[in-house]
């Protein structure tokens, strides 16, 4: 009878102990499989199914293999098999990254560890396992922002010397182009040069002015000029910038298109710098829309929260994926004959004026380029670019 109730007793903690155990099993965070020696699912918690979208009884004495990706599946049975016949300890007790694969086939990185106990019925493997997906996002958040801070910084270096190259270049630059222009105007005048040399000069000439343009380029967006600020009529701007961005396009065959809101206020900003903004948009939007058979660029401004919101939205192939990160930045651009500074100086001056100009490449094709400014007049102007 005593003995009886010893045995009893000793059942019933067996049985606490064992519901203890299951509770801690199923709420523990991290995910937890026990296998047998031949890799056979004995137990499956919670945290598991959550992970791999299986549920226990999808699992229970199947073999662990089917939540790992073929490579590893392959390389598992062989592990236990070398660690049963020699002791040799690959990952038992260190914990390790591999690869995890859900019920949808997706293969996801996992920290594992693994412990073994020997049993009544034989060695069990007890397997831990971690998510390693959000870390990994944020190690990868980290190496972009950790780049973007070396690119800043090698910025801020070219902003100093920029200014200063870009002075220096400027002089036997012009000297270089006022000596060709010269020669070509003599060799004109007297016939003395063989036409192929002076269309050779020809191209050296347009090449120097180019190399002028980006220069003189190069120091807008160095100098970090605070706006001469005037009080701008909206309408008349959108006016004269569609004007000039038109010039080429005969006026039956214009597709440059202006949509304004009722009532908009006047603006308070520098009109040379936000008519550069504008023209650049209205000519970058042109150009996307060269192949298109049927053009579309509108040019609309609303009024958002004490912003105006100027919008330049074409229907072309949108921008390239491959341009979208960097496009900000200087000599950005897939196009052979731009320089690649129109969106980067336009930013710039738009941050002066305490605005911003952004993109949004439309889902079915088409970029839109918003610029917003503030309305009022900001109590301190940006300089800071
Ligand atoms: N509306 C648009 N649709 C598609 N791609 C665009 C659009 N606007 C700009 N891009 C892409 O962004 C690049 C950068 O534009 P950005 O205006 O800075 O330079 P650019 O036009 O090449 O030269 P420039 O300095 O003469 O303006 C362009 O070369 C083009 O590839
Ligand atoms: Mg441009």
């Amino acid at each position: 009878m005593a003995e009886d109730s010893v045995l009893d007793r000793e059942d019933a903690i067996a049985a606490v102990t064992e519901a203890r155990l299951a509770s801690v099993f199923d709420t523990a965070v991290d995910g937890m499989i026990v296998t047998d020696d031949r890799g056979n699912v004995l137990a499956f918690n919670k945290a598991c199914e959550r992970l791999f979208g299986y549920e226990a009884s999808d699992l229970l004495g199947q073999n662990v293999s089917r939540i790992m990706p073929r490579e590893y599946a392959g390389a598992h049975d062989h592990y236990v098999k070398n660690y049963l016949d020699t002791g040799e300890k690959k990952i038992i007790g260190i914990g390790r990254e591999v690869k995890a694969k859900h019920k949808d086939g997706t293969v996801f990185p996992i920290e594992l560890s693994i412990g073994e106990a020997s049993t009544q019925g034989g060695r069990q493997f007890i397997g831990i396992l971690r998510d390693l997906r959000a870390r990994k996002q944020i190690e990868d958040r980290l190496a972009k922002t950790q780049a973007q801070l070396l690119h800043m910084t090698r910025i801020s270096a070219l902003d100093e010397m920029g200014a200063a190259i870009a002075h220096e270049l400027n002089q036997p630059l012009t000297a270089a182009l006022l000596y060709l222009q010269s020669v070509s105007r003599k060799a004109k005048a007297d016939g003395s040069l063989d036409p192929l040399l002076l269309d050779v000069i020809g191209k050296a000439e347009r090449e120097a002015e180019r190399a002028g343009e980006i220069i003189q380029r190069m120091r807008q967006l160095v100098e970090k000029k605070a706006p001469q600020r005037e009080t701008i009529d909206v309408s008349e701007l959108v006016k004269s910038c569609l004007e000039m961005a038109e010039l080429g396009i005969s006026e039956d065959e214009t597709y440059l298109q202006s949509d304004l809101e009722n009532g908009l206020p006047s603006l308070q900003a520098d009109p040379v710098q936000v008519r550069q903004i504008l023209i650049n948009l209205l000519r970058n939007a042109r150009e996307a829309v060269a192949d298109q058979v049927v053009k579309r660029v509108i040019l609309s401004v609303s009024r958002a929260d004490g912003f105006l919101e100027f919008r330049v939205k074409d229907n072309g192939p949108g921008v390239p994926d491959a341009l979208v990160d960097g496009l900000f930045r200087a000599f950005t651009g897939a196009k052979h004959k731009g320089v690649g500074l129109g969106l980067a100086i336009s930013r710039s001056i738009a941050q002066n004026h305490g605005g911003d100009l952004r993109l949004e490449n439309g889902p079915g094709g088409g970029a839109s380029f918003i610029l917003t400014l503030p309305v009022g007049e900001p109590e301190e102007d940006t300089v800071e670019l």
